[in-house]
């Protein structure tokens, strides 16, 4: 892992949120790499396929569009058609699931000469499923990866959580990027030994769901208290939020689009 100024900029899209989310990432997405002009660029796809982790076609698209890693979350399972996806090239699932899970734990790429490794991680702080420690699962990944850079998308809800893996990960990869909560934070900063961080780099999708669900619906499932599976709210208008990371200018930029 460096920390010198090298010519590396990297594009993290948050969480893009069903058929709506993938409006929004066709509508902005070209004028946000004219503008920014990363060298990489990763995309949180967890919700891409109706809400629920990638498909093939997806895939395709991405990485036909420039994309070169794509991340998940807690909905990478979600598909019964999903784990043939796991396993294509360029995309990681939670580290931190237990052995013989279908899927890889981090991604390498390869860009002139230096080598770039994502790991996608979940928290355990109101998260349903019951997966290995995060701070520990990081401490075993990093004995044994060697990557001129290490980004990891920290998929959480609590950003108590997500302080506490900054520091405990500050120095040892080069950013900490927070997902799942579908909301932008503008805590974008640089800790004391060089890694870059956010809380929550936001959502790709409509503006005004309920973080991208039906509006209707969700207030009824708060009064009734009855859970339903989530339907996507079908209106405009759109977000897109991402984050650049400069470690050109030692930066982090938050990318963040309301219509
Ligand atoms: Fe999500
Ligand atoms: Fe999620």
């Amino acid at each position: 892992m460096i920390f010198r100024g090298e010519k590396m900029k990297i594009l993290f899209i948050g969480d893009v949120y069903m058929d709506q989310g993938r409006i929004a990432f066709e509508k902005y997405f070209n004028q946000v790499k004219n503008d920014y002009k990363p060298n990489i660029i990763i995309v949180n796809g967890e919700n891409m396929a109706s809400g629920n982790g990638l498909t093939e076609a997806i895939y395709k698209d991405l990485m036909t569009k420039g994309v070169h890693a794509i991340t998940l979350g807690n909905h990478a399972f979600s598909r019964k058609d999903a784990s043939s996806v796991l396993d294509y090239p360029n995309v990681c699932r939670p580290a931190n699931y237990g052995p013989g899970t279908p899927g890889k734990e981090y991604v390498t790429i390869n860009y002139n000469g230096q080598t770039i490794t994502i790991i996608n991680l979940l928290g355990r702080v109101f998260m349903r499923d019951q997966i290995d420690n995060p701070f520990t699962k990081m401490d075993e990944l990093l004995s044994k990866i060697k990557s001129d850079y290490i980004i990891v998308d920290f998929h959480a809800e609590a950003t108590s959580e997500k302080y506490a893996l900054i520091n405990y990960l500050d120095g040892r990869v080069n950013a900490v990027l927070g997902t799942h909560t579908h909301v932008p934070t503008a805590d974008n900063i640089i800790f004391p030994k060089k890694t870059m961080y956010i809380s929550d780099v936001g959502m790709t999708g409509v503006k005004y769901g309920i973080i991208g669900g039906e509006i209707k619906q969700g207030i009824r499932k708060f009064i009734s208290g009855v859970s339903e599976r989530t339907n996507p709210e079908l209106s405009g208008p759109y977000q897109f939020n991402a984050v650049l990371l400069d470690f050109d200018k030692m930066k982090i930029e938050r990318i963040n689009i309301f219509e």
